[in-house]
């Protein structure tokens, strides 16, 4: 199947993914997201001992990797990103994952990568901060691929930025955003990356991109899942855990 035509932007390509772990400074909620992920993966580690097969979408520099490992001794990790910058620094923050064969780490877009897996063969799929950058889409056909490669029982769990329905509220909390990004950027005097991350932040809030919460869920309730429970939220942050139902 040919992806669509507005599919696999390299927004991480340039400065924003060169210098990707600034981040960790100046939005630290997703710091704390990434340790939620993995976190809430270790709350539904399988009682009987069996390695978790699980995937990871859109592993980045490894932030969220990182804390899905280390929270997850008896886990098999394939992790994948499709922007080579990302993936170059997560081989390095990862090598020790990489030698004891625990971590695989891919180049390779996240819809050809759930399609090369078969039916019901993971036991999870976690995200942090990916699927917001898809363009609407190409994340319409990612949610039925994931619920696909799940087992029965098996879980989607994604920490992202989910704008808020109430889109007079969202823009007050995008306009804080830019100010912390001022606030933190500028004592730094790197008002060059200031200016990548506001030009990515309106690639996040354009119509093609934007993931609004309401139809997210509907997104869920469309490809199986059921329940999604909403793990953690503040602000236009938020953790959901999305079952495969057992039949
Ligand atoms: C905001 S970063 C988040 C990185 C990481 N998950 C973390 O928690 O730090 C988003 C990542 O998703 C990757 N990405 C975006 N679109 C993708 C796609 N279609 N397939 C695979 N990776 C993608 C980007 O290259 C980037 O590394």
């Amino acid at each position: 199947m040919n992806e669509p035509q507005t599919s696999l932007e390299r927004q991480f390509s340039g400065q924003i993914g060169a210098e990707y772990e600034m981040l960790k400074l100046i939005c630290p909620a997703s710091v704390d997201m990434s340790r939620r992920v993995g976190e809430t993966l270790a709350s539904r580690v399988n009682k009987a001992g069996q390695t978790q097969q699980v995937m990871e979408l859109g592993c980045g520099t490894g932030i969220t990797t990182l804390s899905v490992l280390a929270q997850n001794p008896g886990l098999q990790l394939r992790s994948v990103d499709n922007e080579p910058t990302m993936l170059n620094q997560a081989r390095e923050h990862l090598s020790a994952w990489l030698d004891k064969g625990q971590l695989s780490l891919e180049e390779i877009d996240a819809l050809g990568a759930l399609r090369q897996c078969a039916s019901a063969s993971l036991d999870a799929i976690v995200s942090a901060y990916t699927l917001h950058n898809f363009p609407q889409d190409y994340r319409a056909l990612v949610y039925p691929e994931i619920f696909r490669v799940l087992k029965p029982g098996g879980v989607f769990i994604n920490g992202d930025r989910y704008a808020l329905d109430d889109t007079i509220e969202h823009t007050k909390l995008i306009q804080q955003e830019i100010e912390a990004y001022f606030d933190m950027l500028m004592k730094m005097n790197r008002a060059d990356l200031l200016e990548k991350w506001i030009v990515h932040l309106f690639s996040d809030e354009s119509p093609d991109h934007v993931m609004r919460l309401q139809p997210a869920l509907d997104a869920f309730n469309a490809a199986g899942f059921n329940p999604v429970e909403h793990r953690f939220h503040d602000g236009i942050n938020r953790l959901l855990l999305a079952h495969k139902p057992l039949i």
